[in-house]
């Protein structure tokens, strides 16, 4: 049963897991066998290609999916993009373009600081599409359209295949409305094969844990994808395992967050850009010479020796569901070393039903 722990002693791992699998029954259930998207209406295609900018709405991990999404929007279907947080953009709207549509993405469908957005954008009329994990949800039945994520129930607290189930879907709505100059089908099935490749690594990268995240603190940075993957991945860690991490835009440290690292503090950089591997590179050299202990998660493109955690090539707007994975782990493990309630946190709960 999807609500059971069968094998593994936490939901989390269960859920990490599982994500192979979440990605290829997305597949499945959007695309036919010639590679052509299936079971997303008409209305949806025609509502995401006639619009002229997209703001996409959402809180902690859907949020840092959106990100992605945005990235897609933008560089796969050359449709302007904007993330909001939704508890922000509820009670201080922007000035709006004239035809935005607004995507809701919520792995439960009932987080309460999107419901306000949702609400008052539908006041005023504007198009809505709920991006979730739950069809019956408050957010897919109020919003004028929704696509599913099919990621199966999600237990732990901290999300996990929610995030890579949403950046799939968003993907595909992207691509639904590109050129489609990749074979996203292929590209997706690669992704899959290639989460396998690092969860057999699962045990080494507990073994880093073990040596690198041995302080109170501890920083993600990046540059473009590898900062939003970054955001998510710092969120991940604090809220399991209590370690004071942020995600920082690799170029920032300089403008003040340098001053922070001392002998010893841990910085993990994920570099899986071709284009600006080189930047975030001498970052991490600027931090290591101020005693950080540096720990690389880099794909094979842009691998350099000493990096600690290599994945595999994919579609570069994909590095983001790989980076994760690791990332992951490395939030699990260092919870279950520090002896915390893995998948029900302190403080916080599954579905964030008020504002
Ligand atoms: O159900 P939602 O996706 O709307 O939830 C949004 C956030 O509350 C959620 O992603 C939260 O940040 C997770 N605990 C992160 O792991």
């Amino acid at each position: 049963m999807d609500i059971e722990k069968g094998e593994y002693s936490h939901f989390m791992m269960k859920e990490i897991n599982e994500q192979p699998s979440v990605i290829r029954r997305i597949i499945g259930k959007y695309f036919d066998e010639n590679g052509e998207i299936k079971k997303i209406s008409s209305r949806i295609f025609k509502e995401i290609e006639k619009s002229d900018r997209i703001y996409i709405i959402g809180a902690g991990t859907s949020m840092n999916a959106g990100f992605i999404g945005k990235e897609m929007f933008e560089k796969m279907a050359g449709i302007p993009c904007e993330v909001h947080i939704a508890s922000e953009f509820a009670y201080n709207i922007p000035i709006l373009t004239e035809k935005p549509l607004f995507m809701f993405i919520s792995q439960s469908g009932e987080t309460a600081d999107l419901r306000a957005v949702l609400v008052n954008v539908k006041a005023k009329g504007y198009r809505t599409l709920t991006i979730t994990n739950v069809r019956t949800s408050t957010l897919a039945r109020e919003a004028d359209n929704y696509v599913e994520i099919h990621a199966g129930p999600e237990i732990a607290v901290a999300s996990t295949k929610a995030y890579t189930a949403q950046i799939a879907i968003l993907s595909i709505l992207a691509y639904m409305v590109s050129d489609k100059h990749i074979d996203l089908r292929k590209e997706l099935s690669k992704v899959a094969i290639s989460i396998e490749n690092i969860i057999d690594k699962k045990d080494y990268i507990e073994d880093l844990v073990k040596e690198y995240l041995t302080k109170r603190n501890c920083f993600y940075i990046g540059r473009g994808i590898d900062y939003y993957a970054c955001l998510e991945s710092s969120l991940k860690l604090k809220e399991i395992s209590y370690i004071q991490t942020e995600g920082f835009a690799a170029g920032e440290l300089k403008h003040g967050t340098i001053a922070l690292i001392e002998e010893g503090t841990p910085v993990i950089a994920i570099i899986s850009q071709r284009s600006i591997s080189k930047n975030t590179r001498s970052n991490l050299n600027e931090v290591q010479s101020r005693g950080a202990a540096t720990l690389v998660i880099s794909t094979k493109a842009v691998k350099e020796a000493g990096d600690q955690i290599v994945v595999d090539d994919v579609y570069e707007l994909f590095s983001p569901i790989l980076t994760i994975i690791p990332a992951q782990f490395i939030a699990y493990y260092a919870a279950l070393q520090r002896g915390y309630d893995i998948d029900k946190p302190r403080n916080l709960a599954k579905s964030v039903t008020v504002e």
